[in-house]
């Protein structure tokens, strides 16, 4: 896609940060922040992400500010990721647990922050950190994460994959939300698995079995009867 804007840095606090000040001061939509580290990287639910320096893709993009757009917008930057990793970095199987982790053998490789910013105009701003050059990764998390060196021993440029995911995200604003969740539906993890799955201080229990039209989990209890849940701070497989 023509018309991408990419602002490259050394180090920052965090790129969505940046982005969300750059929308802010209305850079339009196709703004694209990378950097080669992070000093406040920001995940979901409050929690810090770490990098190390020039060994993950740190990036962050505004998107189209349409409300439908904003929906699919979570969406579309892991079907992006996990797009890339299949035909690009010979990742054969990523999983996408929802609502937009990236997973390869039950290991996150990548997150995503989606975030909005509504003055002076209402922008979304999407987040994606990758890993991709880690090779140690610390005892507490090397069961839960893992990265594109780790699983194939290919060591990309961190810079060319961050464009084509770029590129990618981009060229997948034409399609409609439906669609999305289409291709999204083919790379989701857990289906079939029970799960428990945590809230607004509450947890539901049941079988994922899938994504709804409008992007909710559905969860079905031991009768057949579906939940959808909009909104969830942890999904966690609870049968092994
Ligand atoms: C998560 O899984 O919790 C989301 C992680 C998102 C991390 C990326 S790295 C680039 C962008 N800048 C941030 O501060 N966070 C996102």
């Amino acid at each position: 896609m023509a018309g991408l804007r990419f602002h490259r840095f050394d180090t920052v606090e965090s790129t969505n940060d940046l982005a969300l000040a750059m929308a802010r001061e209305s850079k339009p939509g196709g703004t694209i922040v990378i950097a080669r580290r992070q000093t406040r990287g920001r995940g979901r639910q409050g929690r810090v992400w770490h990098d190390e320096p020039g060994a993950a893709v740190l990036m962050s993009l505004i998107a189209s500010t349409d409300l439908e757009s904003a929906r699919a917008a979570p969406f579309a930057a892991s079907l992006a990721v996990a797009d890339c990793l299949r035909e690009c970095c010979g990742i054969p199987d990523p999983q996408l647990k929802w609502p937009n982790d990236v997973l390869v053998r039950d290991r996150k490789i990548a997150g995503i922050l989606v975030e909005t910013a509504s003055r002076p105009h209402p922008a979304v701003v999407v987040g994606i950190g990758v890993n991709v050059l880690q090779t140690s990764l610390t005892p507490e998390i090397s069961q839960l994460a893992t990265s594109i060196v780790l699983e194939t021993g290919m060591e990309l440029d961190v810079d060319e994959l961050a464009e084509l995911i770029a590129h990618t995200f981009f060229d997948l604003r034409d399609l409609r939300f439906e669609d999305i969740l289409d291709q999204w539906r083919n790379y989701m993890w857990g289906v079939g698995r029970q799960a428990d799955v945590t809230g607004e201080g509450r947890t539901v229990s049941g079988v994922i079995s899938g994504v709804d039209s409008a992007g909710a989990l559905l969860l079905a209890d031991a009768l057949g009867n579906v939940t959808s849940i909009v909104s969830a701070e942890s999904v966690r497989i609870s049968d092994n």
